[in-house]
C-alpha cells in the first residue's frame, strides 16, 4: 500500500522510512521525485500546512489530511516536540516555532533558559496520525521517551535533527546526536508511535482493500 509521508522535515522523513522499512507500506515523500512524477503528483515547493491545533494529535491530523487531499494517497503525519519539566512542559507543540533561528541557535537558546536549573528532566513526545481517504480510516498512535537536557550541544550534526544534540535519553550518557540515527530509531518516541501503527495495520482488514 502506498502511503505519503506528510512532512517537509527531511530528518523526520528519513527516520519514518528507516523505522518502517520492513512494513507493508511503500513510502512516497517529497524526496521521491521519480515516483511523484510517475504518479503525477505535484507537491508545490511552498506547500505548507498551518499547524494551528493545540495538541500534537490535532496538528498530526491537520498534516495527514492536507497531504492526503493533495496527493490522493493515504498519509502518515508525525507531530512531536520536546517538553522540559523545569519550564512547565515548554516548548511542547511549539517546539518548532517558539524561536526564530537555526536549530543550533534554538538549542543554545533552550540551554540558556535552563542555565540556572538543576532539574534538567525532559521528554520527547508526539502523535503519529494515519489517514486513508479511500477507506476513511483515521488512527492515532502516541510515543514518548524520557531523558534529560545536556549542558551543551554534543554530537554529529549529520545524525538526527532538531533537539537531538541536547537530549540524553534515560539510562544513557550520550545525546541522541552522539548515539546516532540507528540507535535513536530503536528507542525514540517516533519509533514507539510507528511501531504501534505497524501493529495496527496488520490487523485492520479495511486497509487490505485500499490499494
Ligand atoms: P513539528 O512536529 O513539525 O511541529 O516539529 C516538531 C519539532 O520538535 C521539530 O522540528 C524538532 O524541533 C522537535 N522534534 C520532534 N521530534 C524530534 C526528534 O526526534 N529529535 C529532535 N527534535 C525533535
Amino acid at each position: 500500500m502506498q502511503v505519503f509521508i506528510a512532512s517537509s522535515n527531511l530528518g523526520k522523513i528519513r527516520e519514518i522510512k528507516a523505522i518502517l522499512k520492513k512494513s507493508a507500506f511503500e513510502f512516497v515523500s517529497i524526496l521521491d521525485k521519480e515516483i511523484l512524477e510517475e504518479l503525477k503528483i505535484v507537491v508545490p515547493e511552498d506547500f505548507d500546512v498551518v499547524e494551528d491545533g493545540e495538541t500534537f494529535r490535532e496538528n498530526a491530523f491537520l498534516k495527514a489530511k492536507a497531504y492526503a487531499n493533495l496527493t490522493g494517497l493515504a498519509a502518515i503525519a508525525d507531530d512531536s516536540g520536546l517538553e522540559v519539566e523545569a519550564l512547565g512542559g515548554f516548548p511542547s507543540v511549539n517546539s518548532n516555532r517558539w524561536f526564530e533561528g537555526s536549530p543550533t541557535e534554538r538549542n543554545l537558546a533552550l540551554l540558556d533558559l535552563l542555565k540556572d536549573k538543576a532539574n534538567r528532566r525532559a521528554r520527547f513526545c508526539g502523535v503519529v496520525c494515519f489517514f486513508d481517504p479511500k477507506t476513511g480510516v483515521e488512527k492515532f498512535f502516541e510515543g514518548e521517551i524520557r531523558g534529560e537536557i545536556a549542558k551543551e550541544l554534543r554530537g554529529d550534526k549529520a545524525e538526527g535533527f532538531g533537539y537531538d544534540p541536547i537530549f540524553i535519553p534515560e539510562g544513557y550518557k550520550q545525546t541522541f546526536a552522539e548515539l546516532g540515527a540507528t540507535f535513536k530509531n530503536n528507542i525514540s518516541h517516533r519509533r514507539q508511535a510507528l511501531f504501534k501503527l505497524s501493529q495496527y495495520v496488520l490487523q485492520d482488514k479495511r486497509l487490505e482493500r485500499s490499494e
